[in-house]
């Protein structure tokens, strides 16, 4: 079956996170962000994209410059359409969807509570320009703190339990949109299988 070229997005199962931001006066703003991807494995850097326009996340990424990007699991999905919802720069959406907001350690935009892990960022680098007269941008965020739910993080080897933690994730229809999780397969195979000698040159970063 082909399919319009546009609907690549539709067939990628796709995160659902919460990016929360501050106005310059302070706003706490929440909206789920499913467009976004960690740049490479050695660096620390995550990208989102986002419309130039309508977006006040995006206006406090730019004048802020930091957000939190928080990955909900299944129990938060009743919270996402309330935050999508087009409302004006100083609604408190945290308010508006019953959300709870959680300190961040290293910034000063609180992320949103009971989410299974949570990423402070700050910005660093914006490539905004227009696609068919659309206005967008890629966000890249400095990852600044990282933290995982206790509960669902194996510090053994760094794996985490995917069928606890239900990661909230969507996937897409001409209609909307259908909400998701992922399912662990049970099968692992090493970074250092990808290279010759069977050794991962990036090894070392892991160890503590
Ligand atoms: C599950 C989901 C994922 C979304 N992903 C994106 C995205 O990646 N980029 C984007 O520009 N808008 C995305 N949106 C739309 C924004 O969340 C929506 O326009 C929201 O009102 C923006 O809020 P803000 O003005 O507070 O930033 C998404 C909406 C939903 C429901």
């Amino acid at each position: 079956m082909q399919i319009k070229n546009f609907k690549r997005e539709s067939i990628i199962p796709l995160p659902v996170t919460f990016i929360s931001t501050l106005s310059p006066d302070g706003v706490r703003n929440v909206a789920p962000y499913s467009c976004l991807m960690p740049i490479l494995r050695p660096f620390d850097l995550i990208c989102v994209a986002t419309a130039g326009v309508m977006r006040d996340t995006f206006d406090n990424m730019k004048t802020k410059e930091e957000f939190v990007i928080s990955l909900p699991g299944m129990d938060l999905a009743g919270s996402v359409m309330p935050t999508a919802k087009f409302v004006p720069p100083e609604v408190n959406e945290y308010e508006l969807a019953g959300l709870d907001e959680k300190s961040s350690q290293k910034i000063e935009t609180p992320g949103v509570d009971g989410c299974y892990a949570w990423m402070e960022c700050k910005l660093h680098k914006i490539i905004a320009d227009e696609y068919d007269n659309f206005p967008y941008a890629l966000v890249m965020g400095k990852v600044v703190h990282l933290e995982v739910r206790d509960d669902i993080y194996n510090v053994e080897d760094g794996s985490w339990d995917v069928e606890k933690a239900q990661p909230l994730m969507m996937t897409e229809s001409n209609q909307g949109m259908h909400f998701c999780t992922v399912k662990d397969m049970g099968w692992f195979e090493p970074y250092g299988a990808m290279f010759p000698n069977g050794k991962d040159p990036l090894a070392g970063m892991y160890e503590d």
